[in-house]
């Protein structure tokens, strides 16, 4: 009988697949035999693969170009990239690497691309897009920006910002327009609070923006909150959207394009089937179509993708610390570090991750639970997607087990919080950068150590700043 892990892997799954693959009994990942670098940097650690974030933008692209062949599409594509999936410099680097433009959420945003364009990392040619709902500080920032010579587009989420934006904007300035989608039916309301209703549209256009001269509309924008996804309620979504762009751009000539948010999804299975260039298509032809039913002239494309941009350059590994039997049929694998507070959206919103184990590939398999090291009850993982349970190799006292979640790199950081007060004070963990030099040769760079039980103290108010300065 077949009772090793591999066998198991094997028997379940098409493997070895795409990044995962095998080098003995131990995983690799983009080519990165996983047990050097744990080896080197032991564990609790997150990591962040870099160059997948240029490859994701490239295969994006290359997925519009090639549907905009196909269907003969008249429009241009432009690629944002969302800055609330992962906000750190190094994911910036990459982006502005392959001359991506930004999307904003919030006023510290602005700040943060302010400073990149005074280091000349971001040019006067780049355009920003301000989404998001804004209070007095993100308005005040957007009208600083548009002082700076720099394209800005922000996105209208309400009549009200209309009046503040024309405070503090002087010259004449692009906007774009947020339809508020209708939710997926699972949710507890129907309307996204974000945006303007599709009844709305045409009103808020007649009533307050076409009386002005400052503003010229030039896009409109929704975002599904359940992702890109082949299902009846996203064509219907996208296609309510496509007709509301068609009647507004009979009503306004300046209007030329459409903004469809972010939400390609990410692998979260070794079954993970998403066909990008396939939705790619599907998304570019349904829109011409649409618009030719309308006889509107097809819009230029913009994308806000956040997680397709940085979610596969990240992986976080843990340790088992032991075994404990709670009864004949529950063992729970203990690991060093807590999932509440490292992949919040384990717990939050029971988000699952492609879990392998990175040792021991060969050794006899079980089924087992997983829990942090929180003493929360729901700091636990319990079932991967493809068979409802998990299975690791066999756990033994004397030998060691290394366990990776992968394509953890957008929101978890920030979600969970970086270097802050966590439950139970988890630590951060130590958090390493991979990369490869122009041999191709990968190369490690710490970003961040553990978190020290002295960065906590302060932080809690036990030690004070000049005391931490002595230490
Ligand atoms: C307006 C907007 N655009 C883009 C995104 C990015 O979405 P994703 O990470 O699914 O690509 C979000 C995420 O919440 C969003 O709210």
């Amino acid at each position: 009988m077949k009772t090793r892990y591999i066998d198991l892997i094997e028997q379940t799954f098409d493997f070895p697949k795409d990044e995962f693959g095998l080098k003995d009994d131990r995983l690799t990942w983009n080519g990165i035999d996983l047990m050097d670098v744990i080896r080197k940097h032991g564990t609790p650690l997150r990591i962040t693969y870099l160059p997948r974030i240029g490859e994701k933008i490239d295969m994006a692209r290359a997925g519009f170009a090639k549907a905009r062949r196909e269907h003969r599409y008249a429009g241009g594509y432009t690629y944002f990239y969302c800055t609330k999936s992962n906000h750190f410099s190094y994911v910036i680097d990459q982006v502005l690497k392959k001359r991506v433009d930004l999307e904003t959420s919030s006023a510290y945003d602005i700040e943060m691309i302010e400073l990149l364009m005074e280091r000349g990392e971001i040019g006067k040619g780049a355009t920003v897009l301000c989404n998001g709902f804004k209070d007095e500080r993100y308005i005040r920032n957007i009208g600083r920006l548009t002082r700076k010579g720099i394209r800005v587009i922000p996105i209208i989420d309400n009549l009200a910002e209309l009046h503040q934006l024309d405070e503090v904007i002087e010259g004449p300035c692009e906007i774009g327009i947020r339809i508020a989608a209708e939710e997926a039916p699972k949710f507890e309301f129907y309307t996204s609070r974000l945006g303007i209703g599709y009844k709305d549209i045409i009103p808020f256009f007649l009533g307050a923006v076409s009386r002005q001269k400052k503003f010229r509309v030039k896009l409109m924008h929704f975002f599904i909150n359940t992702g890109i996804s082949d299902t009846a309620y996203y064509w219907n979504e996208l296609s309510k959207c496509v007709n509301v762009y068609c009647d507004l751009k009979k009503l306004c000539p300046t209007l030329d394009t459409l903004d469809i948010g972010g939400g390609l999804p990410i692998k979260n299975s070794l079954n993970f089937d998403f066909d990008v260039d396939y939705m790619i298509g599907e998304i570019v032809g349904r829109i011409k179509d649409i618009c030719s039913e309308n006889k509107v002239v097809e819009p230029h494309i913009f994308s806000e993708f956040g997680s397709f941009t940085v979610s596969d350059s990240g992986a976080t590994f843990f340790s088992i610390l032991n075994q404990k039997k709670q009864n004949d049929k529950e063992k729970w694998n203990m690991i060093d570090g807590s999932f509440m507070t490292t992949l919040p959206d384990t717990w939050a919103i029971s988000k699952r991750f492609i879990m392998l184990p990175v040792n021991n590939w060969n050794e006899e398999y079980e089924r087992v639970f997983l829990g942090g090291m929180t003493c929360d009850s729901d700091d636990y993982y319990n079932s991967e997607q493809h068979i409802n349970a998990i299975y690791l190799p066999r756990f033994q006292e004397d030998r060691p087990q290394y366990l990776g979640f992968f394509n953890t790199g957008a929101y978890q950081d920030t979600l969970g919080g970086f270097g802050g007060i966590q439950h139970c004070l988890i630590p951060k963990p130590k958090h390493v950068l991979l990369d490869r030099n122009e041999r191709g040769d990968l190369i490690d760079r710490v970003f961040a150590p553990e978190q020290s039980a002295e960065r906590m103290l302060e932080l809690l108010g036990y030690l004070p700043q000049h005391e931490m300065a002595r230490k």
